[in-house]
């Protein structure tokens, strides 16, 4: 299959870095037996990105991985949760594709998909830095020695640079092209969870651009701000949105209409990220029911959104799932906690 992006602009092909390392499209099912009110719910399957470790980030490596090899870089550096999907996605990419990875890592509450997924890192490779806090994790990741190397590419956490973001876009348009075929109706809404950005600024720009009347509603699943600084605000997505336009804009892109503003919803958050809400716990059950994994940190929170979307909505509301749905224990198994650095050890043990 060609990428919907280079259907739609053929003269970006060769221009964008680009390497399909995802298994696209991801199906669109309707989620019928839900009947949870007006609305009929559809479900979008980034879980199935990949045979291996699937999710919404190996749409953004496509994108990014090739940005890396293109600039001639031997390294990603990136920093996120110690529970971090999209550290366990670039590792995996990265030892696949013969890069070198460096995560620095943040605390989050433990889980058990936090200790897996730190094996799962551990396992594909990648060199773990355990700074404890948010704030000091950010600190660590811009002054480092890895700065001092032209061959490192700094990857912001979750994946969200300009490649990433355009592995969202690109994810619009083979959206529209699964309309096009009537595998979906129009959506009126889509419901997806926000941390880093990417996700939300991609598909409110190429839903955009596929000429959709699509609301895309993004679910703050990150804290709002990170000290003095914003962290996901309605002003942290748009700015990833206008340096996003602005690059589309560089490579040719110049239909634009007047670019949409993004719609950022914090009403699922909770106490914070990675806890648990009510909420989200009764939107994992009934997801479990359908067969549908979702986790507490994003998916969980995004799913009680959907609901309450679907009960007062009439139209077509889709659900995008971006959390990984492949069984990942049978490599966990092969990985000891002691393999990880002594401090995540002495973290873990408290
Ligand atoms: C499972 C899952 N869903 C959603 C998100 C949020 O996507 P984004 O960082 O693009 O906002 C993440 C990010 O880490 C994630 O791991």
């Amino acid at each position: 299959m060609s990428l919907p992006l280079f259907d739609v602009y053929p003269s970006l092909e060769g221009q964008v870095s680009y390497q399909a390392l995802a298994t696209l499209p991801t199906p669109v099912e309707s989620l019928e037996q839900l009947a949870l009110g007006k609305g009929n719910a559809w479900i979008k399957r980034d879980d199935l990105t990949h045979h291996e470790y699937g999710g919404n980030k190996i749409r953004k490596l496509d994108f990014i991985i090739a940005d890396a090899k293109q600039q001639g870089k031997k390294r990603i550096v990136t920093f996120g949760a110690i529970g971090t999907n999209h550290g366990v996605a670039t590792s995996m990419m990265c030892q696949q594709q013969g890069l070198a990875c460096t995560v620095y890592l943040f605390d989050q509450p433990i889980s058990k998909t936090v200790q897996q997924n730190l094996q799962l890192m551990q396992h594909y490779g990648a060199e773990l830095i355990y700074c404890g806090s948010l704030f000091a994790t950010v600190l660590r990741y811009y002054l480092n020695r890895y700065r001092l190397d032209k061959q490192n590419y700094f990857l912001f956490a979750g994946g969200s640079n300009i490649a990433g973001t355009m592995g969202f876009v690109n994810a619009a348009l083979e959206l529209k092209q699964q309309i096009d075929r009537g595998e979906i109706p129009e959506p009126d809404v889509i419901v997806c969870p926000v941390g880093s950005s990417a996700t939300l600024a991609g598909l409110t720009i190429g839903c955009q651009l596929a000429g959709l009347n699509t609301t895309v509603k993004g679910i703050r699943v990150a804290p709002a701000r990170l000290g003095p600084f914003p962290a996901c605000t309605t002003g942290t997505v748009s700015t990833l949105m206008k340096q996003t336009q602005s690059y589309l804009e560089g490579v040719g892109v110049t239909e634009k209409a007047k670019w949409k503003k993004p719609v950022l919803i914090s009403d699922y958050y909770g106490e914070g990220y990675g806890v648990a809400t009510r909420p989200g716990e009764l939107a994992q059950l009934t997801m479990l029911k359908q067969g549908i994994k979702v986790e507490q940190t994003y998916t969980a929170k995004a799913v009680a959104a959907f609901f309450d979307e679907l009960a007062t909505n009439t139209g077509d509301v889709l659900y995008w799932h971006t959390y990984n749905s492949q069984d990942m224990a049978p490599i966990v198994e092969t990985v000891e906690h002691k393999e990880l650095p002594e401090e995540l050890q002495a973290f873990l043990a408290r």
